[in-house]
C-alpha cells in the first residue's frame, strides 16, 4: 500500500460541464471545481506554494508560527497546511465571515483573532492591518501576506494555469474569474494570454472598487457587501489588469440567487463567488447580445470553493428572507 502526503493531494481538480446552464446561455460552460482540494478551496494551491517557498528559503522552521489575515478560504488553507506540517498558525478574520469558516480554522487547531468588518483599508481594525501588527509583535513568525506577496500570483501562473490549460488549452473563448487578491485572475490570465487569444472576464461585487478603477483609473469609497472572497476596498499590488479584458460587477442578491439556481439545475453546490461569476457571465453575455453574437463557444468558470461553506447563509432560506432576497 502507498500513502500520499496530504499536500500532494492539492491540485488536479476536474473541469466539469454544466449542461443546463450551457443550454440556457447558448455556449458550453465548464466549472473548474476547486472545492475538491483537501482544504476545500483554490487557496490551498497558493498557500502550499508560499509556505514551501518559505521553508526552502529558511524563513520557516519547526518553531515558526504562520500568520495570515483572511476572509476565510486562505485561513482554512493556512490552518490545514500548518497542521499537516506540525506548525502553529494564527489567523485574523473579519466578522462577516461565515460561521463554518471560523469553525474550520479552529478545528485545525489554529488561533483565530476576530476583528470588525471594515471597508476602510486605513482602519486599524481592518483585518490585514491587525495581521500586520501581530507579525510585528510576534517573534519567529512567517507572514503569508496574500495581498502583497507576488508568490500568490506565481503559484497560479506556475501551477493552476498550466493545469487548466492542459484541460482546455487552445479551445476556450472566455475565462471567468472572480477577483479578490487578484492572484488567480492575474496568474491564470497571464498563462493563457501568453498562449491563446481569449477573453478574461473579471468578476467583482457591488461595493468593491475594482470595476470603477478598471474603467476610469480612479475610484470612490468602498461599501460593505456580503459575498465572500471577491471585490476589494484597495488595489492589491499583485493584481495586474493587463490580463483582464473586462469586469462585471454583481450584486449580493444576484450572486446568491445564481449560485442557488446552479445547485438545482446542474447539481453544482458552489460558493457565493461562483454565484457572482455565473450572474456576471449572464450580465456580460446580455450586453454582448448573447454568446453566439460575441463568438463565445466554450467558457470556463473558475469555481474557488463549495457551497457547503455557506449553508448558514446563501443556502439558508431564512437567512435569504432576512436579507429580503427570497
Ligand atoms: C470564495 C473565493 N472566491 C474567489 C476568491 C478570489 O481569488 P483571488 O484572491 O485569487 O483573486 C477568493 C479569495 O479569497 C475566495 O475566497
Amino acid at each position: 500500500m502507498t500513502f500520499v502526503n496530504l499536500l500532494d493531494t492539492i491540485g488536479q481538480t476536474p473541469l466539469v460541464h454544466a449542461p443546463r446552464l450551457s443550454a440556457e446561455l447558448g455556449c458550453e460552460i465548464g466549472f473548474k471545481l476547486e472545492y475538491l482540494n483537501p482544504g476545500l478551496s483554490i487557496k490551498d494551491r497558493m498557500v502550499k506554494h508560499i509556505i514551501q517557498q518559505g521553508v526552502r528559503e529558511g524563513k520557516i522552521g519547526p518553531d515558526t508560527t504562520i500568520v495570515e489575515g483572511s476572509s476565510g478560504n486562505t485561513a482554512a488553507s493556512v490552518a490545514m497546511i500548518a497542521a499537516a506540517m506540525g506548525l502553529r498558525a494564527r489567523i485574523v478574520m473579519p466578522e462577516k465571515v461565515s460561521r463554518e469558516k471560523v469553525d474550520t480554522v479552529r478545528a485545525y487547531g489554529a488561533e483565530v483573532i476576530m476583528t470588525t468588518t471594515e471597508s476602510d483599508p486605513n482602519s486599524p481594525n481592518y483585518y490585514p492591518n491587525v495581521a500586520k501588527r501581530i507579525v510585528e509583535s510576534t517573534p519567529n513568525c512567517f507572514y503569508v501576506d496574500q495581498y502583497m506577496n507576488p508568490a500568490n500570483t506565481d503559484a497560479h501562473y506556475a501551477i493552476t494555469g498550466p493545469e487548466l490549460y492542459s484541460q482546455c488549452g487552445g479551445q476556450i473563448d472566455l475565462l471567468v474569474i472572480g477577483v479578490g487578491t487578484g492572484g488567480s485572475a492575474t496568474g491564470i490570465g497571464r498563462y493563457f494570454k501568453e498562449r491563446d487569444q481569449l477573453k478574461v472576464l473579471g468578476i467583482d461585487t457591488v461595493g468593491s472598487i475594482y470595476t470603477e478603477h478598471f474603467y476610469t483609473g480612479s475610484h470612490g469609497e468602498a461599501a460593505i457587501y456580503k459575498v465572500e472572497g471577491i471585490g476589494e476596498d484597495f488595489i492589491p499590488p499583485i493584481v495586474d489588469f493587463q490580463y483582464i479584458d473586462d469586469f462585471e460587477q454583481v450584486s449580493d442578491k444576484d450572486s446568491f440567487l445564481a449560485g442557488r439556481e446552479l445547485a438545482r439545475t446542474d447539481g453544482l453546490l458552489l460558493g457565493g463567488s461562483t454565484g457572482s461569476a455565473v450572474a456576471g457571465l449572464k450580465q456580460y453575455l446580455a450586453k454582448k447580445g448573447g454568446a453566439a453574437a460575441a463568438g463565445f463557444k466554450r467558457v470556463v468558470v473558475l469555481s474557488p470553493d463549495s457551497g457547503v461553506k455557506y449553508l448558514s447563509k446563501m443556502y439558508n432560506d431564512d437567512w435569504m428572507r432576512e436579507q429580503g432576497w427570497l
